[in-house]
This record gives structure tokens, sequence and C-alpha cells, in this order.
């Protein structure tokens, strides 16, 4: 089995396992965060990067148990929710009828196509798992002229990545800095990309993350990055 291919079933395999916890632990818990506040942070700061959203479509791809999709559809916007886990897409059109929600690999360019075109797409905690460039280039093929394509990677620098990323031997390959930034040498159409860096602080008695403004460069050692690609 090659590397893409053991990387894609391995997760598959975990996140179907995952999926048999979705009624203990609720669809507001998702599955990659340390705890509820940084995941509300992580969602905030990718709103952020979103715009405004209402009346437009979205696409919340590897979208997990769902619930940044629902906060999409609580702000106006036409969500989608894309995941490869067949199980976790049944409950969730179960669920909440009112989302189209979608099985698809994220990573195969026609899959994606056929979802369909969409003013924002996000990808949160989901490239490390699936590959940056593959994945990438997949969704952005589906953005809509002026559209943004967002997405929150762990950042390949940060000592806490590396230990995770040896643990997992490459299945989990955390993103460069230069990755993101090199996006309009990848990608075609992009006028420009916005980072914000997320840093665990020393002090968390007030939140967990501090987040520096958003940029066209990257500054110090973020444990998170945050990016916008804006097309065309
Ligand atoms: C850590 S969870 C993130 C969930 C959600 N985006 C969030 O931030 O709350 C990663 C999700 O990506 C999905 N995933 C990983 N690789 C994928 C792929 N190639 N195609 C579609 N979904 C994928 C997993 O099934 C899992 O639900």
């Amino acid at each position: 089995m090659d590397h893409i291919t053991s990387q894609k079933e391995h997760w598959k395999t975990h996140y179907t396992r995952q999926h048999a916890l979705i009624d203990a632990i609720g669809v507001t818990k998702s599955l990659e965060y340390s705890n509820e506040v940084v995941q509300l942070q992580t969602y905030a700061h990718s709103v952020e990067g979103l715009g405004r959203v209402d009346g437009l479509t979205v696409m919340d791809a590897g979208c997990g148990w769902g619930c940044f999709t629902l906060l999409l559809h609580a702000l106006g916007a036409r969500a989608v929710g894309v995941d490869f886990v067949q199980g976790t897409i049944d409950t969730l059109r179960r669920l909440h009828p009112q989302i189209t929600w979608e099985a698809a690999d994220v990573t195969d360019a026609e899959q994606v196509k056929r979802i369909g075109h969409f003013d924002r797409v996000v990808a949160l905690e989901v490239l490390q798992y699936s590959g940056f460039e593959r994945t990438v280039t997949a969704l952005w093929a589906c953005v809509k002229p002026g559209g943004r394509l967002i997405g929150c990677v762990p950042n390949d620098r940060c000592p806490i990545a590396t230990k995770v990323k040896a643990r997992y031997g490459g299945l989990w390959a955390p993103v460069s800095p230069e990755e993101v930034l090199a996006l309009p040498d990848l990608l075609p159409d992009v006028v420009a990309v916005y980072v914000k860096g997320l840093t665990f602080a020393e002090r968390q008695e007030f939140l967990p993350l501090v987040a520096s403004p958003w940029q066209r460069s990257i500054s110090g050692t973020p444990n998170r990055m945050i990016f916008a690609a804006v097309r065309q």
C-alpha cells in the first residue's frame, strides 16, 4: 500500500471507530481539540476568516460530527458538511435534515467537484490527516471566483506537533509556514493569503489560546495556523 492510501485507510478506520462515541459525547464536542474552549476559539477565529456568510454557500470539508457546519447554518450560510465516514454522515442526515451532508473523500477532486462550487470552503483540523497539497488542490477547484478557502492546521515548527508526528510515523503531517505562504504558487488565481497564528498562552486562566492579527506573514512559532486564501 502506498503512503497516501495507508494514510487514508488509517484515519478512515480511526474516525469510523470514533463515530461509535457520538451519542455519548454529543456533536458539540468535536474530535480534535484539547478542550471545548480551544475548539470554540478555533471556530471563532475561523468564522472571522470566512467573513459574512449569510446567504453564501459554504462547504465544511472533513466536518467530523458537524459542529462547525451547524454554526455555519446558524449564521445563515447554505452549509454542506462533507466527511468520508459514512456512518457519521448517515447520523448527521437523521439528526439535522435541514442541512446537506455528503460522504466523500476530500482529496479526490472528482468526488469533491460532484458536490458543487462554493463561496467558501473550510477545512478545519483535516489537512494534517489527508495531505495538505493534494487536499487544498482538490478543494480549491470548487471555490467560486471571489471565494475563499479557510484552513486550520498544526504548525510543523511547533515542538508539540513534532512529537505527535513522530508518534504517528508520518500518517499525521503538520504543515510548515512556508507551505501555507506558498499557496499562491500552488493554486491558480490566489490574490492573497492571510494567516493568523494561535499559540497556547503561558497563563491560561482567561483563555487557552492567544491569537495574532491576520497577517500576510507568520511571526513566532504558533501551535496552529488559520489561513484564508482569497480567490480572484
Ligand atoms: C479532527 S476531525 C475535525 C472535525 C471538524 N472539522 C472540526 O474541526 O470540528 C477530522 C475529520 O476529518 C475527516 N477526514 C480525514 N480525512 C478525510 C478525507 N480524506 N476525506 C474526508 N474526510 C476526512 C475525519 O473523518 C474526521 O471527521
